[in-house]
């Protein structure tokens, strides 16, 4: 129906040799007078973009292609997003046939959508089966917040520092946003919405008397809160299962397993939202699933459709009518097109033993980067798992005070290379296709590490 074509795994390696192929300065010519005719009109861009205004003009595999002829090595997937690669033979043949036979059917059946959902049960933890689908992350962020109340007849949620979700009212309130910024339009979290500290290994509030990171208080101070800090109406926590914005933070091993105890103890919901973090990124199609714990409700997007706009949000069974009470269907939510390019990538990382080659490249990246924490006296930390990466820049490794301007500069250069990658201030995040082979992840890392390694003599280090 959908799946016509079965690509060769190494579907990508032809386009992909010969990266980096720089031809001109980047950004080229052709990319400054477009950001610059764009921009006239075009406002709110990110800060990577006007870091580095290039132009993109084709992706494909892991490449992508600028305007002005630079081909660049992807080391960002977009933006999570086309973690499969850039139009993936099989998703894209499966969006275009659904674009010619039907694009949308309000929530109606579609026999796209039947195979999808059979997928996805089969995929998920047995207990989570009901589903929603939605056309993009904050949307689907939305209603698993409304299905918890809907669930639990409360109103309260808890979230952490540094946590993203989505930029609307509900998500936002749920997500650190502007950041030590002060703005004149006001707070940006709902009444009944709280934020708690969350473990950061390399950044501890509390330790234990060996120095290493003491979860128990942690989950101690969340107890305390709970009394304290709210009146008693506690839905769910809201939690990336690592955060991804912040810089790929993971949090240590039993935070979610006493987390899920916690959450049990005081019937509260566990929120799980794996919109980045879900779907392979981290060798499991569940980043919780490296934890054993389940969470109650949980929302997949970024990767969930390979770049194309679909999300979901999953309850277990048992909370499945609580979606009924939300009225919780959209105009695009589970569209064919949409459907066929989940399913046709949850298909592809099966068909191409994707989970395997994140775990096993990502032991390569981690290996790399812990050298790379060794020999270079601004990296303070690495982090990650599979292909969520971050390397934490300090300018002193007893300070950690972070180094800002020093991630900036590695962006910048190692984009010149011709690296496409997004990071966040000081820490330079990593988030490259999942079908990405050793031979590529150590040219990216080599990129990187010349960056580093330029940016170090320019500051004096070297
Ligand atoms: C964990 C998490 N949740 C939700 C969102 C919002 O997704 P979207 O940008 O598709 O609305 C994001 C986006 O980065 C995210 O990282």
């Amino acid at each position: 129906m959908s799946n016509t074509i079965v690509p060769q795994k190494d579907w990508w390696k032809e386009n992909a040799a010969g990266t980096p192929k720089m031809i001109t300065e980047a950004p080229g010519p052709k990319s400054r007078v477009m950001h610059a005719s764009t921009t006239r009109y075009m406002k709110g861009l990110s800060g990577q973009v006007k870091l580095f205004p290039v132009c993109f003009e084709e992706g494909f595999g892991i490449t992508l292609t600028d305007v002005d002829g630079n081909k660049y090595l992807d080391f960002s997937s977009g933006i999570y997003v086309t973690s499969l690669g850039h139009c993936h033979p099989k998703i894209s043949e499966a969006i275009s046939f659904w674009a010619k036979k039907l694009m949308n059917a309000h929530d109606f059946t579609t026999p796209v959508k039947e195979k999808l959902m059979e997928k996805m049960a089969g995929i998920l933890p047995e207990k989570l089966n009901a589903i929603q689908l939605y056309s993009d992350g904050t949307a689907a962020v939305e209603a698993a917040i409304r299905a918890a109340r809907a669930i639990t007849n409360k109103h309260e949620f808890i979230s952490a520092y540094r946590d993203f979700h989505g930029k609307t009212m509900g998500a936002v309130s749920c997500a650190q946003m502007y950041r030590g910024e002060t703005h004149s339009y006001g707070p940006t979290r709902a009444a009944g919405f709280y934020m708690v500290p969350r473990p950061d290994p390399y950044r501890p509030l509390w330790t234990k008397t060996d120095g290493t990171i003491d979860t128990d208080a942690y989950i101690r101070f969340y107890e305390t809160f709970l009394l304290e800090g709210t009146v008693g109406n506690v839905a769910a926590f809201v939690l990336e299962p690592a955060q991804g914005w912040a810089g790929s933070i993971f949090p240590p091993d039993d935070f979610f397993p006493k987390l899920r105890n916690l959450c049990d103890k005081h019937k509260i919901l566990l929120y799980d939202d794996e919109v980045l973090a879900g779907m392979g990124r981290t060798g499991e199609w569940l980043t919780l699933n490296h934890w054993g714990v389940i969470p109650d409700i949980v929302t997949f997007g970024k990767s969930f459709g390979n770049g194309f706009p679909v999300t979901a949000m999953v309850v277990s069974e048992e909370n499945g009518n609580a979606l009924e009470k939300i009225s919780a269907s959209s105009s695009y939510g589970g569209n064919p097109m949409a459907c066929a390019a989940a399913l046709a990538s949850l298909e592809v990382i099966e068909e191409e033993d994707i989970l395997q080659n994140v775990r096993t490249v990502g032991d390569f990246f981690m290996k790399r980067m812990l050298k790379m924490k060794e020999s270079h006296p601004i990296v303070g930390d690495v982090k990650g798992k599979g292909f969520l990466l971050g390397i934490e820049l300090v300018k002193d490794k007893k300070t950690k005070e972070p180094f800002d301007e020093a991630g900036k500069l590695v962006y910048q250069k190692a984009f010149r290379k011709g690296l496409a990658w997004i990071p966040a201030g000081h820490i330079l995040r990593m988030s490259p296709p999942l079908i990405m082979d050793e031979k590529y992840a150590k040219m990216g890392m080599d990129m990187i590490e010349d960056a580093i390694t330029e940016v170090e003599k320019e500051f004096g280090y070297r």
